[in-house]
C-alpha cells in the first residue's frame, strides 16, 4: 500500500535542530527554528510557570476529560488578555473560540472555519512568510493567493503591493495577517499601513486571520497587541490564532487558542458549535497541561505580574541583541542596520543559499534555508563571530 508514496521534504526550520544537535563542533549558533535563549544559551521554563506548575502538581486532582474546547477557564483569561476585557467584542458576547495545540492549531482551525463558511473562499498570503502558513492552508483545501509583502534586498514593508493584491480580493475570502514581530522579516506594517489594509478588508468585505505568536516582544504587550484589537473592534468578524509558545515559553506543551470575533452574540454561538466540531474531528480534546499553568499564571495576581517581568526581560535582550548587531554590521562595513528596527524574534538577510551554506559549513552557524536568523537565538557573545562570519559568507550582498 505504501509503495506509491514518495518521501517528502522535512520541514526547512525543524531541520536545522536536528542538524545543529549532530554538528560535533564545540562553539557552533543556532540561528534557525524560533526560540529564545537567554545569556546562557538555554531556554528556560519561566519562572511564573515553573510555580504554576508546582501548584498544579500540588491541586490537580483529576485528569479526566474537558472536550473539545479544552480548558474554558484559560480561552476566557486568554482571551482577555489578547483582546482585553473591556474590547466592545468580548463585552457583546461576540467572541467564540477554543484552547487549541499551539497556534498551528489554531490556523488549522481558521482554515477549517473560513473553508466550511465559504468554499469557494480563498485566503491572500504575503511573501515570505512562516513556512508552515500555505501548507496549513491548503491541506484544509484553500485556495491560496500570495503577493510580495517584504522586499529583503530593500529591507521594507511592500504596503503597496499588498493593498493592491487585497483590492483583488472578493467577499469572504481571508488575509493571513501578521499581528506583530512578524515571521520571517521583523517588520511589521507601520500604523499607516495598518489603516491601508484595514480600509482595503473593509472595502471588499475580507476577514482578517491575524497570526499572533510574538506579542510581548516587540514594543510591549499592549503596544503589540494594538493592531489585532483595533481591526477586530472595528470590522465585524476577525479571526486570531494565538500561540503560547513563545511569550510563555511552553513550546513543547503546544498551547494556544483560536479567538473568533463575530458580527453578533447569535453568530457566536453558531462558530462556537462548528469550532469545536471540528476540533473534535481533528484532535478531539487539546493538550491540557502547558494550558492549565498558563491559566493558573493569569488567574493569580502574582504569578501573572512575575510572568510579565520575565517578559519585558526577554523582550529588552532582543532588543539589545538587535542593536549590537546592527553596530557591529556598522563597525565592519555590514548594512545591518534595519535589524535594529524591526522587531521581535527574527530578521531575514539578503543571503544566497550559498551564503547560508557557507555560514554553516565553515563557522558553524545555522540560518534557515531562506536567509531568516532567530535574533533571540544569540548571545552577546555570539554577535561578534557572526559578523564576522557573515562578512565572510555575505560580504557582496550585505557591503553592496
Ligand atoms: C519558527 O518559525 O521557527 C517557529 O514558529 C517554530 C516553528 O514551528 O516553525
Amino acid at each position: 500500500m505504501f509503495k506509491s508514496l514518495s518521501p517528502l521534504p522535512p520541514d526547512p526550520l525543524l531541520a536545522l535542530i536536528d542538524l545543529h544537535r549532530a554538528d560535533p563542533r564545540p562553539r557552533k549558533v543556532d540561528l534557525g527554528v524560533g526560540v529564545y535563549r537567554d545569556e546562557r544559551g538555554e531556554t528556560p521554563v519561566m519562572q511564573a510557570v515553573k510555580k504554576a506548575e508546582q501548584r498544579l502538581w500540588q491541586e490537580q486532582r483529576t485528569k479526566s476529560y474537558l472536550g473539545p474546547g479544552g480548558d474554558l477557564a484559560f480561552f476566557a483569561r486568554l482571551r482577555d488578555l489578547v483582546l482585553g476585557a473591556d474590547h466592545p467584542a468580548v463585552v457583546a458576547g461576540r467572541v467564540a473560540g477554543v484552547q487549541t495545540p499551539g497556534g498551528t492549531g489554531a490556523l488549522r482551525l481558521a482554515a477549517d472555519l473560513v473553508r466550511r463558511s465559504a468554499s469557494d473562499a480563498r485566503i491572500f498570503v504575503g511573501t515570505p512568510s512562516w513556512p508552515n502558513h500555505v501548507p496549513i492552508m491548503a491541506t484544509a483545501g484553500i485556495d491560496c493567493r500570495t503577493h510580495p509583502y517584504f522586499d529583503v534586498a530593500m529591507q521594507s514593508v511592500l504596503v503597496d503591493v499588498m493593498v493592491a493584491a487585497l483590492g483583488e480580493g472578493r467577499a469572504n475570502d481571508a488575509v493571513l495577517l501578521h499581528g506583530c514581530c512578524h515571521n520571517p522579516a521583523g517588520a511589521d506594517l507601520d500604523a499607516q499601513g495598518w489603516a491601508r489594509v484595514e480600509k482595503a478588508l473593509s472595502a471588499r468585505g475580507l476577514v482578517p486571520v491575524i497570526d499572533l505568536a510574538y506579542h510581548g516582544l516587540g514594543d510591549g504587550l499592549e503596544q503589540d497587541l494594538a493592531p489585532a484589537r483595533g481591526i477586530a473592534a472595528r470590522l465585524p468578524r476577525a479571526i486570531l490564532c494565538v500561540s503560547c509558545s513563545k511569550n510563555f515559553a511552553l513550546y513543547r506543551d503546544r498551547v494556544g487558542a483560536i479567538l473568533v470575533v463575530t458580527e453578533s452574540a447569535e453568530e457566536a454561538r453558531v462558530v462556537q458549535s462548528v469550532l469545536e466540531s471540528a476540533a473534535r474531528v481533528l484532535w478531539s480534546m487539546p493538550p491540557d497541561h502547558g494550558a492549565a499553568a498558563a491559566r493558573l499564571v493569569l488567574e493569580d495576581e502574582e504569578l501573572r505580574a512575575e510572568w510579565r517581568a520575565e517578559l519585558d526581560t526577554m523582550r529588552a535582550r532582543i532588543a539589545g541583541l538587535r542593536q549590537a548587531l546592527a553596530a557591529a554590521g556598522r563597525a565592519a562595513g555590514l548594512k545591518l542596520d534595519a535589524i535594529a528596527r524591526q522587531k521581535g524574534m527574527f530578521s531575514t538577510l539578503p543571503l544566497t543559499p550559498a551564503a547560508v551554506e557557507g555560514l554553516r559549513r565553515d563557522h558553524a552557524i545555522y540560518a534557515a534555508p531562506s536567509g531568516r536568523i532567530n535574533v533571540a537565538g544569540l548571545t552577546l557573545e555570539d554577535v561578534a563571530p557572526v559578523v564576522e562570519a557573515l562578512g565572510r559568507c555575505a560580504g557582496e550582498t550585505l557591503r553592496g
